[in-house]
């Protein structure tokens, strides 16, 4: 029996910045199998349809990371994301290049920013030039230090997470989730002798700009769950160095606010994080908030059932991961 087809339309987004013309997005009609992936109805359009359609592709089996773009507004692989469910639910596909990347041509995005912030994290094993290794001796690892790792292991650094990453659009200095998730297999690596460094400089190189939206998590196609080591490195990197950083000073203050009264103090959390002469710098703001919002002057009361909070606490506050 034939296997039943769907129409797909699909709205791919066309621009050319080298030849002129504003961007837009042109409609393609084809009839395939529910099961087809994006990548493939992208292809088949290329051959039959519009030869000049550029996109950038390589395994087709969700390996090489090459062909993540926007498919229905979420940073997806093509090869892995089927037509069918995406039909059923919004109508039609609409593809678009990956978001926080300058557009090269149709769905081909410039990935420097991304390759750089990798680069940034040193992302090899560092060791002591003046403490080589003895020649012959092993570099082996337990089983138990390499389930540290996580998942990071899984990365295909095919930048989903970065396209999704609200704090990447935000600012620049951020050096987005999958950067982040590989520093944190390096750091908690026994092999490498720069984990402290690391955790040092990566406090003034972004780390704090993290949002805590979890957005790269839900996009990775490969469970890496960045925003969870990055939570990791964020608790590594207070160990390490306590609320020297303006964004440790910000976790703590948070966490004990919450802790002491189950609600936070805003004033207070303010200067925990800025200190007197800072939070003078920032008079002016908070005197606009306080004309909307007066309640924030005033001490907050403790909540009832305070125990409880603390209760959790307790629960949560283990030896922070991947400390050694
Ligand atoms: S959790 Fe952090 S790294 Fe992940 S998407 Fe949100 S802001 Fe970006
Ligand atoms: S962490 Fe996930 S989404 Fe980000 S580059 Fe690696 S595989 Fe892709
Ligand atoms: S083509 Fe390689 S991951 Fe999609």
């Amino acid at each position: 029996m034939p296997e039943k087809l769907v129409t797909a339309h699909v709205d791919v987004f066309r621009h050319d910045p080298a030849g002129g013309g504003a961007p837009r997005y042109q409609r393609f009609t084809l009839e395939l199998p529910p099961h087809t992936p994006v990548l493939t109805a992208l292809l088949r359009i290329r051959a039959e349809q519009d030869p000049s359609l550029t996109l950038r592709y390589s395994c087709r089996s969700a390996i090489c990371g090459s062909c993540a773009m926007q498919i229905n507004s979420k940073s997806r692989l093509a090869c892995q994301t089927p037509i069918g469910p995406e039909i059923a639910e919004h109508g039609r596909i609409v593809i678009e290049p990956m978001r926080n990347q300058a557009g090269v041509r149709d769905l081909v995005v410039d990935q420097t920013p991304f390759w750089e912030a990798y680069d940034r994290m040193r992302p090899h094993l560092i060791t002591d030039p003046l403490r080589p290794m003895p020649e012959g001796r092993e570099t082996s690892m337990t089983p138990a230090q390499v389930e540290q790792f996580r998942e990071t292991p899984r990365c295909i650094s095919c930048a989903a997470c970065y396209s999704a990453c609200p704090a990447v659009e935000a600012d620049a200095a951020f050096p987005g989730p999958m950067a982040l998730a590989k520093l944190y297999r390096f750091v908690v690596d026994p092999r490498d002798q720069a984990r402290q460094d690391r955790l040092l400089r990566i406090q003034t190189e972004g780390l704090w700009l993290c949002l805590r939206c979890h957005l790269c998590t839900e996009a990775c196609p490969k469970d890496v769950r960045p925003s969870e080591r990055i939570r990791d490195l964020k608790e590594m990197a207070i160990a390490a160095q306590g609320g020297t950083e303006r964004g440790s000073r910000h976790a703590i203050g948070f966490k004990q606010n919450i802790r002491e009264r189950g609600q936070l103090n805003e004033m207070k959390l303010v200067l925990q994080t800025d200190g007197i002469l800072g939070s003078i710098g920032q008079a002016g703001q908070g005197f606009k908030i306080w004309r909307k919002k007066p309640e924030i002057s005033k001490r907050p009361r403790r909540i009832e059932g305070i125990e409880e909070v603390e209760e959790i606490y307790k629960e949560l506050d283990p030896k922070p991961k991947g400390d050694r």
